[in-house]
């Protein structure tokens, strides 16, 4: 029990330690470094105090189990004494029992360490038997055979799933998205629309219904080879702590410089490589923090477009970008998506008019489905949507045109506010 606790806390400082440097940005911001300090502090203070318990019972027990040998061997010694001063023993048995004893205690000792030894081993090793012991949620199936992607049809069949099960998160989506065409979902935050891609990947297993690649139910296919056919530009690109090539060549392990620095360029970024004095061997820090949020999404794209997988999913591809190289990139990813089955997440709608279908989510059902001339035509929440982009749009246009015509700022007072509102209503 000493021991576990010794090694919880300890893990419990580690976890913490890790935890604020990984977010020193954060508690930067929050100047939050004396109340992390003492987080850790704390931390630290309680594995100092359950190591201590923990050796200081350790010494007990020998010190115990030395005064207890000793007594046994005084007793005897005294009994065998007595004995030779009786006449029923002879000083050779003193001397016999004496190196008897000794020898006794020997191994004795040695074994009580052993035993010590191996269950405090088998207790620090305890949280790794854990996770060696935890089943994985999600597996192969019994005899599953990898993923044969002829078209790239993928298919939702009244979908259901819940990441806590109180909680459906959606509620019985179906879609498809034919071979070598796109689908879009749009729809408010918290909708479901990145959980439906993480589903697709059999990041989680539906709860209810399924979802069909060219017919073979995703369950019923290898992991590694349902993976292997879908490219994925998450919402938050995270990058390895090592060099831009590095990173864009995750997408494909075997893939040359050539092919690396076909990609980069394809997502834009190769301009940026060009002006980094280290060029493709800069190095992105931990999590990509030395890269804008733009360029990070860029490196996500290029490794996709890499991969080169015949299904594409793009979540919030471009959200970081300027609406300048968004639609620069927005023409490679086009591209790209050309001939592949794609399913688009977006905010800006601006970016999926042309989507073959767009799907409005909306609290986990689909509220709209169409195109997007029969989704305005329909004026419902897409059209609403919509319309309030396209405020925001006009409003950016009407500060941009004032600050144009500043030269001559007594005609009429600008009105600023009306633009301002207009956006905050949009955002
Ligand atoms: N791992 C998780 N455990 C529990 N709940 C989760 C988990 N991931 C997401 N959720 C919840 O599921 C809901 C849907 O999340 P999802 O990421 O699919 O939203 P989204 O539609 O992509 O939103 P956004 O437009 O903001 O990216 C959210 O309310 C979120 O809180
Ligand atoms: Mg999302």
């Amino acid at each position: 029990g000493i021991r576990r606790k010794m090694n919880d806390s300890d893990t419990d400082a580690n976890t913490k330690a890790i935890d604020s440097l990984l977010n020193y940005e954060t508690v930067k911001y929050f100047s939050a470094e004396a109340r992390e300090a003492q987080r850790y502090d704390r931390s630290v203070a309680r594995y100092e105090e359950s190591s201590v318990h923990a050796y200081t019972s350790l010494a007990v027990l020998n010190t115990g189990q030395a005064v207890i040998f000793t007594l046994g061997l005084t007793a005897t010694m005294l009994m065998c004494a007595i004995g030779v001063r009786n006449g029923t023993n002879t000083v050779g048995d003193f001397v016999l029992v004496n190196a008897m004893m000794i020898q006794l205690y020997q191994p004795l000792n040695f074994m009580g360490m052993v035993y010590r030894e191996i269950k405090q081993a088998i207790i620090d090793i305890e949280k790794m038997f854990n996770v060696i012991h935890r089943e994985a949620e999600i597996k192969d199936a019994p005899g599953a055979r990898p993923l044969v992607v002829s078209a790239g049809t993928v298919r939702f069949e009244d979908v259901r799933f819940a990441y806590e099960p109180k909680r459906p998160i959606l509620k019985g989506i179906s879609f498809e998205v034919p071979a070598g065409k796109t689908v879009a979902i749009v729809g408010p935050s918290g909708a479901g629309k990145s959980t439906i891609s993480r589903l697709l990947f059999r990041l989680y297993d539906v709860s209810g219904g399924k979802i069909l690649i060219d017919g073979q139910d995703i369950r019923q296919v290898t992991q590694a080879s349902l993976r292997a056919s879908i490219g994925m530009v998450p919402q938050d690109t995270v990058l390895f702590n090592d060099t831009i090539r590095y990173n864009i060549r995750y997408g494909r392990w075997d893939a040359d410089d050539a092919e690396v620095e076909e990609a980069a360029s394809l997502a834009q970024i190769d301009h940026f490589i060009r002006m980094a004095p280290m060029g493709y061997e800069t190095q992105v820090g931990e999590r990509g923090l030395k890269l804008s949020g733009g360029e990070k999404q860029r490196v996500a794209i290029a490794r996709t477009v890499l991969k080169a997988p015949p299904i594409l999913v793009l979540d919030e591809a471009t959200s970081a970008l300027d609406t300048h190289t968004e639609h620069e990139i927005q023409g490679a990813l086009d591209r790209v998506a050309k001939n592949r089955t794609s399913l688009v997440i977006a905010h800006r709608l601006s970016t999926i008019v042309g989507a073959d279908e767009i799907i409005v989510l909306d609290q986990g059902r689909i509220a709209e489905r169409g195109t997007h001339a029969s989704l305005l035509a329909q004026d419902g929440l897409y059209a609403s949507m919509w319309n309030r982009q396209r405020e925001a749009e006009a409003a950016r246009e009407k500060l941009a045109r004032m600050a144009d015509s500043s030269e001559a700022p007594n005609r009429e007072p600008p009105p600023v506010e009306d633009a301002l509102a207009a956006q905050a209503a949009a955002e």
